[in-house]
């Protein structure tokens, strides 16, 4: 069953506020974004395995450990998503990004898919599908599928902030996925957004609108 991780790092708390804030402007919002991917990118890291190498400090030989096993793959749900690689990289710099472009259509709320492009190696990485908003859920439950298609095995799923409708259904449609936010809100609106949310992450992260 899919792991729900929600982070409750004073640091991640604060910033979201000033990114919730509808006064704070693209580009604090922008910078805020990617701090806090990159704080996250350091908690949602933790279980990454580790081995021990030979080394000489200057005082003497040592074993030591780096970072072993499965190379990371960064997929952005397009648009917003974006905003969060930067961030994760300053952590993961040899990581590999793809991209899957998703809009909902604002009649029906339903994800339509116009882009992919993953690393070859699909099968020999961990992804982590990022997006700030989870609200349905229809978007990052088509990431997913599209990865999986692809022969993606190890997807991580995280966001800065999701409804608990859209948590609900991307643990239904992919139980293998643990899902790491930064913050779990109360609802979703009529028009699918969330409650209190941030808005359009997309419009607040380009400035467009
Ligand atoms: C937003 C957001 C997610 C999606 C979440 O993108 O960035 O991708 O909505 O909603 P869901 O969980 O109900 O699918 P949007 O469709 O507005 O596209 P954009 O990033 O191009 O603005
Ligand atoms: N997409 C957004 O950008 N914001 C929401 O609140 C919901 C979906």
């Amino acid at each position: 069953m899919a792991k729900v991780y929600v982070f409750d790092h004073p640091l991640i708390q604060h910033k979201l506020t000033y990114i919730r804030d509808k006064n704070t402007g693209t580009k604090e919002f922008r910078e805020l974004v990617d701090e806090v991917a990159t704080l996250m990118a350091f908690e949602i890291t933790r279980d990454m395995s580790l081995e021990d190498i030979e080394i000489e400090t200057p005082v003497c030989p040592a074993k030591s450990k780096v970072l072993s096993g499965k190379k990371i793959g960064i997929v952005p749900i397009l648009r917003a998503g974006i905003g969060m690689v930067d961030g994760i990289l300053k952590l993961i710099p040899a990581a590999k990004v793809g991209h899957v472009g998703l809009y909902r259509d604002p009649e029906t709320l339903m994800p339509v898919e116009y882009y992919i492009k993953l690393p070859s190696d699909v099968e020999e990485r961990e992804f982590i599908v990022v997006d700030p908003m989870l609200a349905t859920g229809g978007s990052a439950n088509v990431a997913i599928d599209s990865l999986k298609k692809r022969g993606a095995k190890h997807i991580k799923f995280m966001c800065l902030i999701a409804a608990p409708e859209g948590v609900d259904a991307v643990k239904a449609a992919h139980p293998d996925v643990d899902i790491y936010i930064a913050a779990l809100d109360e609802k979703l609106n009529d028009h699918g957004y969330i409650v209190p949310g941030l808005g359009d992450a997309g419009d607040r992260l380009f400035g467009t609108k």
